[in-house]
């Protein structure tokens, strides 16, 4: 089979095995195993698979098929337009957290040394992004999970920001709350919030593979909110800013967590559904 067979035949194999999974899966694995991007796959062949990638292709389409999502068989999630390393101990990176990385720069584009605390960062998706794009920023990063802690520093690493950003494990803030001092100006959370009774329900692909912890926010998904909005009021300057995450629904529950002393703003994602709470710290 030349490529062009090889993408026809493994678009269709995924497509009746895995749902949601298609022609962008095939291209992304055979690019995988190829070695090369998406355009060059089309640009510049190889015409045909040698033996060794043609078993290379069957196996990683075999994985797709089971249902494991393809950045973690590829390792890869592009976010911001940055290359993240992804593996099992760590969230994938979502399209959506990139509203909470947008408002985050907005705030502090004109702030000339801005301090971050990203709580949870999982594969250090926001932490990094804000470190890039943000050149005088200083960043802290904290999560429960050494696996992921692991992930992100070398995501760190790779972008160039790793000695602007500094990871600590802990519970939320609690790491940062040791250190004489400190202010940050705002802090960023996109902690679990999917209600315990709602993981069952999830898509397999997100359920069977990402981490529970990463996941599961207690009986109605605000739980790590709940103890992390009085430790955000204790981190934070005034006028400082904390930005969460939420699932539809979530804003009014998260508004009364807040309570008096917060200016409170609710943002949708792109398809109109609430997806983030900006908290702006008041005296
Ligand atoms: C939904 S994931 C988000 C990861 C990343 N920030 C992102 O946006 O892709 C939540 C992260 O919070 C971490 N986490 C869960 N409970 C935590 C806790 N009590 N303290 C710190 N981190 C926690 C998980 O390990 C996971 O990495």
């Amino acid at each position: 089979m030349n490529i062009s067979q090889w993408l026809n035949y493994a678009a269709g194999y995924l497509a009746g095995r895995c749902a949601g999974a298609g022609r962008v899966d095939a291209e992304a694995l055979l690019g995988h195993c190829t070695g090369r991007d998406r355009a060059a796959l089309y640009r510049d062949g190889p015409d045909r698979l040698s033996p060794g990638q043609e078993e290379t292709f069957r196996r990683l389409l075999e994985r797709r098929a089971g249902g494991e999502p393809l950045a973690y068989i590829t390792g890869h999630k592009e976010f911001m337009g940055l290359d993240f390393l992804v593996g099992p101990a760590v969230l994938i990176p979502r399209p959506e957290t990139e509203l909470l990385v947008e408002k985050a720069l907005e705030i502090l584009k004109d702030l000339p040394a801005p301090v971050v605390a990203d709580v949870g960062t999982g594969s250090g998706a926001i932490a990094v992004s804000l470190a890039v794009f943000l050149e005088s920023a200083r960043i802290y990063a904290t999560d429960i999970s050494p696996g992921a802690l692991e992930v992100a520093r070398e995501n760190a690493a790779r972008n160039g920001v790793l000695e602007r950003v500094e990871f600590r494990r802990g519970d939320l803030l609690e790491p940062l709350l040791d250190i004489p001092g400190f202010k940050a100006d705002l802090a960023a959370a996109n902690l679990p919030y999917v209600p315990s009774s709602e993981i069952p329900g999830l898509m397999p692909e997100v359920r069977d593979h990402e981490p529970r912890e990463a996941l599961d926010g207690g009986p109605d998904g605000l739980d790590h909110y709940r103890r992390l909005v009085p430790q955000a009021r204790e981190l934070l300057r005034d006028g400082g800013r904390l930005l969460m995450e939420i699932a539809p629904g979530q804003g009014a529950a998260l508004r009364e967590i807040l309570g008096p002393g917060w200016r409170v703003e609710v943002f949708p994602d792109l398809a109109g559904r609430e997806r983030l709470v900006k908290a702006e710290k008041m005296n």
